[in-house]
């Protein structure tokens, strides 16, 4: 079930737009959920122990389609609460986690900005979200708030490492060109691409685990990656030590990251039982 915020303000938040909610959104409902997409998401929550999902009561925060909610179910998690602010996303991960799962997750509308849980679940996490935020920072705080003391915010964020010619060739043209083109357009053009990397990688380009992985996968699976990367209007991408700092100076404590396919990473950390004090404190 979707849930509509009760304070209209919630939609009226300055910065969501950034996260180019309606172009993923657009996205979403070209996706199927494909076993591949169970392998990254174990990538993804590599930080992460496995055996902590268990009976985890959980937050999904950019839920898209609701697939990583729904592997988290397959984990032993739950309940859990999956949210966007994309309502075509919210009605197809209603529509998935209905189908699939019998473990209770909701479904609302609710921003990273605005999440209105306090120390309430056992693990919160985001996949794929924050670093296409205008204001990461704000969204872990958020979710370091909603998660009890104790429990786990796991996310996992864009590489900078190996990651150098997207910054330097890819990310100018996606910024100048492809986030402003109609999303139509843009995805017409992402088969060309897509085609392009396709004939590249089986012609023996890429020696990274990532591009085995894109070995692996059809063509249409490929192209839904490529127009992934090329739609966002934001796409931030981190060394480790800035994706640790993101999740330190929000609070946590133990923080742990794992390189994913040397191209991302995952990293998790605890919160503490007592507050520790953040970059992000008001001074005494
Ligand atoms: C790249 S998609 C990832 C979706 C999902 N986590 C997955 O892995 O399939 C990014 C998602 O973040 C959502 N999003 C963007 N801005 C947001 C915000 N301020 N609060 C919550 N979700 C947001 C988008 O609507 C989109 O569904």
């Amino acid at each position: 079930m979707t849930i509509h915020p009760s304070d209209p303000s919630q939609r009226a938040a300055p910065d969501i737009h950034a996260g180019s909610p309606d172009r993923f959104g657009y996205s979403h409902v070209l996706k199927k959920l494909l076993d591949i997409h169970v392998e990254q998401f174990n990538g993804w929550t590599a930080a992460l122990p496995p055996e902590l999902w268990k009976g985890a009561s959980f937050l999904d925060v950019g839920c898209g389609m609701g697939r990583n909610s729904l592997w988290a179910t397959q984990k032993g998690a739950g309940p859990g609460v999956a949210i966007d602010v994309d309502e075509g996303a919210l009605a197809f991960a209603g529509d998935i986690l209905r189908a699939k799962t019998e473990v209770p997750v909701e479904v609302r509308w609710m921003s990273a900005y605005q999440i209105d849980f306090q120390d309430h679940f056992d693990i919160a996490f985001s996949l794929g979200v924050i670093h296409h935020l205008e204001n990461p920072e704000l969204a872990v705080q958020n979710m370091v708030k909603a998660t009890k003391p104790g429990g786990r915010v796991l996310v996992w964020l864009y590489g900078r490492e190996n990651n150098g010619w997207i910054v330097h060739l890819f990310n100018p043209v996606r910024r100048l060109i492809f986030s402003r083109l109609p999303i139509r357009v843009t995805d017409h053009l992402s088969w060309g691409l897509a085609v392009v990397l396709w004939a590249m990688l089986h012609l023996g380009w890429g020696r990274l685990p990532y591009h085995d992985l894109l070995r692996k996968t059809t063509l249409r699976h490929l192209k839904q990656i490529t127009f992934d990367h090329m739609l966002p209007q934001i796409a931030l991408y981190y060394r480790r030590e800035e994706a640790e700092n993101l999740l330190r100076q929000a609070g946590l404590t133990d923080i742990v990251s794992v390189w994913t396919n040397r191209m991302s990473w995952s990293v998790s950390g605890i919160k503490p039982q007592t507050p520790t004090p953040t970059a992000t404190s008001s001074a005494p």
